[in-house]
């Protein structure tokens, strides 16, 4: 059997061509195909704006600080994500907290969420983790109550629904970001984007994608023809028209990855109901995208045991997430991975199973097969 990842891309040929299109085209950058993906991905969820950026970490990094997070401000997120989601709030001199996860949905506990607010506080950043939304409602009800902002970090779950709103309609929070790098739903390579459906927003986080350089509303009386102004400390952040080319191509196909990604979700569920493994809650009012396969296994020992079968079969697993507060440098910041110690305890747990359009049912089946036989050896 050829090598089974956790996760990959899927690239056809009228991907490729759509590439070589923009590729041949007057612009390569700043030209016409970041704005036609754009406006393809607010219809897709509905945002009245989408600026795409040039990954998932630099949407972050830009709404938080369009939203004004300054230094000693904070936001509060889950500790089961992956780094980016809390190191944007570090890079504008703010400090994340972490709520504690449920261990049935993997979700952040919202009622943690509330324990954490203080004075402080200015961002509630959840993580839809492996596909499946978030407890919206009950977030959204206590930022209305501290008036706090929502970030939703979805990265994992484009294309889920909550309560019958497409991920990105922006019914539950101020911002939504995505990822399109080559593991996600669809991929621009390296790439992001952040809906919104606030104009003044909007206006913000498309002048700080480029250097916070504006074409009009200008605070000084323009000089010359071509005058343009610096109003704010930006970044280029940009998405090139290659990227954004590849993005359109990916998104006309998004509906039929994800259909396939919870074709293979049902015979995960089907085969383990019976096994001592534990999957991710399933709630009737929302339907998981399926970025990931995330279970829990008994304890470390057994994880560790079936991680390394299936490695030795050429089934390359992996583990979302190590707690964010268990890294090195958090460490050294004052965080501990005790302070969340269910997310800590699913960390030795859990283990991402093969996920993607591409897998095949042979694949599948072997990758099950070979679950069964690790537990029996
Ligand atoms: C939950 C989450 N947030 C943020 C990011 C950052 O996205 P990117 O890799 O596009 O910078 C990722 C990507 O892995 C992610 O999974």
């Amino acid at each position: 059997m050829d090598k089974i990842s956790y996760g990959r891309q899927y690239i056809d040929d009228e991907d490729i061509e759509q590439v070589v299109k923009a590729l041949k085209s007057e612009s390569i950058t700043q030209g016409e195909y970041v704005p036609l993906f754009e406006k393809a991905l607010s219809e897709y969820t509905g945002a009245s704006y989408a600026v795409c950026v040039s990954s998932g970490t630099a949407a972050l990094h830009i709404i938080y600080s369009a939203l004004g997070l300054e230094k000693n401000q904070e936001i509060i997120t889950t500790p089961n994500t992956f780094a980016a989601t809390s190191n944007a709030c570090l890079y504008l001199g703010g400090n994340p907290r972490f709520a504690d996860i449920n261990m049935d949905d993997f979700l952040i506990d919202e009622n943690n969420i509330e324990k954490q607010v203080n004075e402080n506080t200015k961002i509630i950043a959840p993580v839809h983790y492996a596909g499946l939304p978030c407890s919206m409602q009950e977030i959204k009800n206590i930022a209305d109550k501290h008036n706090l902002y929502v970030v939703e970090d979805a990265c994992h779950s484009i294309g889920s629904f909550y309560k019958g709103h497409k991920t990105g309609s922006l019914k539950y929070s101020n911002a939504v970001i995505f990822s399109f790098h080559p593991v996600k739903h669809i991929t621009t390579a390296e790439g992001g984007a952040i809906l919104l459906n606030d104009e003044a927003l909007y206006k913000k986080c498309i002048a700080l994608r480029s250097h916070g350089i504006v074409r009009d509303n200008f605070i000084n009386t323009p000089i010359s023809p071509t005058y343009h102004e610096m109003q704010m400390l930006g970044y280029n952040y940009r998405m090139t028209d290659l990227q954004a080319a590849l993005g359109l191509s990916q998104l006309k196909k998004l509906d039929m990855f994800i259909k396939r990604r919870q074709e293979i979700a049902s015979l995960y569920n089907d085969t383990f109901k019976d096994i001592n493994i534990i999957q991710q809650k399933r709630y009737d009012d929302r339907i998981n995208s399926q970025h990931l396969f995330p279970v829990l296994f008994e304890n470390k020992d057994i994880r560790d045991k079936v991680y390394y079968y299936l490695k030795e079969n050429n089934i390359f697993t992996q583990i979302h997430y190590m707690p964010v507060t268990a890294h090195p440098y958090y460490e050294k910041l004052g965080y501990s991975s005790m302070d969340t110690p269910k997310a800590y305890e699913f960390y030795e747990r859990e283990l991402s199973l093969p996920m993607y359009y591409s897998l095949s049912d042979i694949e599948l089946e072997y990758v099950i097969d070979n679950i069964k036989k690790a537990l029996k050896s």
